[in-house]
């Protein structure tokens, strides 16, 4: 039997309920397949083990995990925890260390998911962002000069290396080739003239090696409005750290919202463990009220299922999520609905089961 072991940080805030629908499709998928399974080890990492220990995770954290095939990660932060605190040294430790590269975030409006564009066919929503996701602006340089003085100063670097910046855009071009896809490259090379004309120039350098590929560069501030204006635009998207992090979730924003925004955190080389989770934060304003939408981890747990090599529940978990959102009969709030996050899981299962009666 082919188990795949799972290291689970559920977190905060709404990180628990999403976390615990994936983890029963994860285990659904696995047992209707009846050809690979899943073993889960839980770790109570995050804001409440920061309160007990002054850590966000146990000092041998990242060699714990190292072990693992994937991280299944809910989500992080928490009031009373400053987030630079909670989120750099769990989540963006976890991304840096293991060198989880490449983010792969779909944005793609699901059959049934609303989107707020007027006038915009709803197949025009169907792109894939891949975001630097180990350095750039979240590279962590910078400093904090004469703190709490009048002449205080602080520096933010932006960490721009060949090779961070080649690999990431080769990624991309790669799977514009295999989809058939146009890649574009959004920068900011007017304004940002070191770190962005490099990129740039990366982009097209690469870019040799894939005559084949059609190409486009935006700048993001053009790009923010073409997302809105013009999604069809875009097809496999490239871009830095920072600029991914905002456009996904203006991304979310016209493809049914938060409750439905998954990435994939990839170490490509599968030298170390990747990590899976909804791209949306603790929610805070709706924990512990059975009120958050679960489909995003469970996008998510499709991912996972792609990555190790069972694109066909991949595919499957993707086609329940849009029965379910076709149906409009079993969703949360969000999607103006009054389901609770364990039903909307429980009818992901029923479709699960409907699809392998099918066949
Ligand atoms: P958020 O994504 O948690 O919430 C933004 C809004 O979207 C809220 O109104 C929330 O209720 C709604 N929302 C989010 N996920 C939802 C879901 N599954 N179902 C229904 N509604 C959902 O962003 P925020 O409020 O800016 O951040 C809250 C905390 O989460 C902060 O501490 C932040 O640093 C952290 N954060 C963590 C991650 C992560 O762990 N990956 C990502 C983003 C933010
Ligand atoms: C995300 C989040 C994180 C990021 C935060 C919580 C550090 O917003 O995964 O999109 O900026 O990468
Ligand atoms: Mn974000």
């Amino acid at each position: 039997m082919n188990t795949h072991k799972i290291a689970v940080i559920a977190g905060d805030g709404i990180g628990p309920e999403v976390i615990q629908e994936g983890i029963k499709i994860l285990n659904e998928a696995a047992r209707l397949d009846g050809g690979f399974a899943f073993e889960f080890t839980h770790f109570p990492w995050g804001c409440e083990y920061y309160k007990e220990t002054g850590r966000m995770m146990a000092e041998d954290g990242i060699d714990r995990l190292r072990e693992f095939d994937a991280i299944f990660l809910g989500a992080v932060g928490a009031p009373g925890v400053p987030d630079h605190i909670s989120l750099w040294d769990l989540l963006l430790v976890i991304r840096k260390s293991f060198d989880q590269y490449i983010n792969l975030r779909p944005v793609k409006l699901l059959r049934g998911a609303p989107t707020p564009l007027k006038d915009v066919p709803a197949e025009e929503i169907d792109m894939v962002f891949v975001r630097e996701n180990t350095e750039g602006e979240y590279a962590g340089s910078g400093s904090w000069l004469y703190k709490g003085k009048p002449n205080e100063v602080v520096i933010q670097n932006g960490v721009f290396s060949r090779v961070g910046c080649e690999r990431v855009i080769r990624y991309a071009y790669e799977l514009a080739k295999e989809q058939k896809k146009s890649l574009t490259s959004i920068s900011k090379a007017n304004a940002l003239n070191y770190s962005m004309v490099f990129w740039d120039q990366i982009f097209e350098e690469v870019g040799r090696e894939f005559p084949e590929v059609e190409t486009h560069s935006y700048l993001v501030d053009a790009a923010s409005m073409f997302m809105v204006k013009d999604p069809g635009r875009f097809e496999i998207v490239v871009t830095s750290n920072l600029f991914g992090d905002i456009l996904t979730d203006l991304g979310a924003a016209i493809a049914g919202g938060m409750g439905l925004a998954a990435g994939a955190n990839l170490n490509p080389e599968r030298k170390f463990p990747s990590m899976f989770e909804p791209i949306h934060g603790s929610a805070p304003d709706i924990a512990g009220q059975g009120k958050a939408n679960p489909l995003a981890t469970v996008w998510s747990a499709s991912q996972m299922l792609d990555f190790f090599g069972h694109p066909t529940w991949g595919e499957r978990l993707l086609q329940c999520i849009e029965s379910v959102l076709t149906e409009k009969k079993t969703l949360t709030p969000d999607l103006s609905g009054t389901a609770t996050t364990e039903e909307v899981g429980d009818a992901i299962i029923e479709k699960m089961r409907e699809f392998s009666r099918m066949g």
